[in-house]
C-alpha cells in the first residue's frame, strides 16, 4: 500500500504548471465516438481516470494510441460495441458520459450504473429524464442501463432541475445528430462544457449558447475528427492557489484561465490573500492572518464544490468561525472529520460545516475520504507540526498528475513511500 508522508513546516514556493483539466479531458475522450476517425487530444492530463477512460474505449472498440505523455491519439472508426462493463463504470462515474455519445451514433447503449467518489447519491436520474424526452427508451436489469431509441432522436427543450454537469454533457453529446433543435434550459456553465462544445463545433456540430444557462444544439450530419487541446485544470490550479495562501510564500500557477477560479480568486482576496492575476497564470502568497469567510458551494460561476475541501483547510487555521455551506454533493464533509485528527475545530450540521479556526494543526495518520479531499491532507500536512500520513492515496491519483514531485519541486519535504496494508494482513 502506498501513503503519502508529509513533513510539515518547511517554505513551499515558487513556479508550478498545471496540466489539462481532468473533467474536461475525461468528457472529450468520450465525445471522440461521436467522429468515427482519428482524433488527437492535447495537453491530457496523465491520470488514473484518463486511464479508466482510455480503457472503456477501447472496451467499446476504439484504438487509444499513447503519442506522447500528454497526446493520446484515438480511433473511433473501430467502435462496433455499445456496452461499458461495470468492472469500468464502478471505478470512475464519468464512463456514464459515453452514454449520449452511443446513443448518438449508434441509437443504443448499455452503461452499467455508476459507481464513482463516495460523495453522495450521484444518481444519474437527469440524464435519464434528459434522454427521455429526446426519444430514448431506458430499461434497467442487473444493475445496467439499456438505452435504445427505436425512432431516433427529435429535438425538445429539456428543462434541468440542477444545472449537472454530467447531464448537461451527455444531453448535448446526445443531441449532436437530433432532428430539429435540442433546447437544454438550466444548463451546468462550467467552463470544460465550453471546452466540449468548443471540440464539437470544430467537428461539425452546431452548439450555440455555451457558458449561459440555455444551451441550444442544431441537428447536424455527421462529425469529423480533429486536434484538439485540453483547457487548463483550474481545480489544479485552485489547489496549489490554496497551497500559496496557507503556507504564504508567493507561489506561481501557470497554464490555466484565472478567470475560471473567479469566485475563489475573490474569496481568498477577502481572507487576506494577495492574488496577482496574469496570462494564463496567478501569483498567490500571504503576509498576515487568514480571515474567517462564508463560503456555498454552487454550480459555475459560484464556488465549486471541487475547491471546497482545500478552502476549508485554510479556514480551519483562519481567525475566527466560517460557515461552509455545501450545496452540491450531499456528502461531502467527510474530509473535515480527518481534519478533526489533525486538531482543526469543526462541527457539521447537515450540508452546513462551522469551522472554527485553531492556531496550529499537528501531524497525524489520515485516510484520504476523496479526491479533492485527500489533496486538502496533503496540503494541512504542509504547515501541521510533525509528520503526517494520508492513507488511500490512489484516490489523489485518479485527478492529480505527479502531486508529490510538483510539491518537492516547490520545497515540500513529502515523500510516496510504500508500507504495509495492516487491514489486508488483518492486523
Ligand atoms: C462533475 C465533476 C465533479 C464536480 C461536479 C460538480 C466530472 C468528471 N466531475 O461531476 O468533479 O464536483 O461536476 O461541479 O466532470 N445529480 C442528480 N441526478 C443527476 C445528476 C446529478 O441527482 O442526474 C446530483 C448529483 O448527485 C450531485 C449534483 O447533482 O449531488 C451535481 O452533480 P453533477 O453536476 O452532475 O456532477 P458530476 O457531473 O457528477
Amino acid at each position: 500500500m502506498e501513503v503519502i508522508c508529509v513533513e510539515g513546516g518547511y517554505p513551499v514556493t515558487g513556479k508550478v504548471s498545471v496540466e489539462g483539466a481532468k473533467n474536461s479531458a475525461l468528457k472529450l475522450m468520450a465525445a471522440t465516438i461521436l467522429a468515427p476517425g482519428v482524433t488527437t487530444l492535447k495537453n491530457v492530463p496523465n491520470i488514473a481516470d484518463v486511464h479508466v477512460m482510455g480503457k472503456v474505449l477501447k472496451e467499446l472498440g476504439a484504438i487509444v494510441q499513447v503519442v506522447d505523455e500528454h497526446t493520446l491519439r484515438i480511433d473511433t472508426s473501430t467502435v462496433d460495441s455499445w456496452e461499458t462493463p461495470y468492472s469500468l463504470v464502478t471505478r470512475m462515474r464519468a464512463s456514464t458520459a459515453v452514454l449520449g455519445p452511443l446513443i448518438a451514433r449508434f441509437g443504443k447503449a448499455i452503461v452499467a450504473m455508476p459507481g464513482g467518489c463516495n460523495i453522495g447519491a450521484r444518481s444519474i436520474d437527469m440524464h435519464i429524464l434528459g434522454l427521455e424526452a429526446l426519444g430514448v427508451e431506458f430499461d434497467v436489469d442487473h444493475g445496467d442501463i439499456y438505452a435504445t431509441a427505436p425512432n431516433g432522436l427529435t429535438g425538445t427543450t429539456v428543462n434541468l432541475e440542477f444545472a449537472s454537469v454530467g447531464a448537461t454533457e451527455n444531453l448535448i453529446m446526445a443531441s449532436v445528430h437530433a432532428k430539429g433543435i435540442t433546447t437544454i434550459d438550466n444548463a451546468a456553465r462550467e467552463p470544460e462544457i465550453q471546452d466540449l462544445v468548443d471540440m464539437l463545433n470544430e467537428m461539425g456540430a452546431d452548439i450555440r449558447g455555451a457558458g449561459t444557462p440555455v444551451i441550444e444544439i442544431h441537428g447536424v450530419g455527421e462529425l469529423h475528427p480533429v486536434t484538439h487541446s485540453v483547457t487548463g485544470d483550474r481545480i489544479e490550479a485552485g489547489t496549489f492557489a490554496a497551497i500559496g495562501a496557507l503556507v504564504g510564500e508567493p507561489i506561481t500557477v501557470r497554464g490555466f484561465e484565472p478567470d475560471h477560479l473567479g469566485l475563489v480568486l475573490r474569496k481568498y482576496e477577502q481572507m487576506g490573500i494577495e492574488v496577482k492575476r496574469g496570462h494564463r497564470c496567478i501569483t498567490v502568497s500571504r503576509s498576515r492572518p487568514i480571515s474567517a469567510v462564508d463560503i456555498q458551494t454552487l454550480p459555475f460561476p459560484g464556488f465549486p464544490t471541487d475547491m471546497q475541501a482545500q478552502t476549508m483547510c485554510l479556514l480551519a487555521l483562519a481567525q475566527g468561525t466560517s460557515i461552509v455551506t455545501e450545496n452540491v454533493f450531499e456528502n461531502r464533509f467527510m474530509f473535515a472529520s480527518e481534519l478533526q485528527r489533525m486538531g482543526s475545530d469543526i462541527t457539521i450540521q447537515g450540508h452546513h460545516a462551522v469551522v472554527r479556526g485553531v492556531s496550529g494543526l499537528s501531524g497525524a495518520e489520515v485516510r484520504s475520504p476523496d479526491l479533492r479531499g485527500g489533496a486538502a491532507l496533503v496540503m494541512a500536512g504542509l504547515v501541521a507540526d510533525g509528520m503526517t500520513t494520508v492513507l488511500d492515496i490512489y484516490h489523489i491519483d485518479r485527478g492529480y498528475e505527479r502531486f508529490v514531485e510538483k510539491l518537492t519541486a516547490l520545497g515540500a519535504h513529502v515523500s510516496r513511500k510504500e508500507v504495509p496494508d495492516m487491514e489486508a494482513l488483518d492486523v
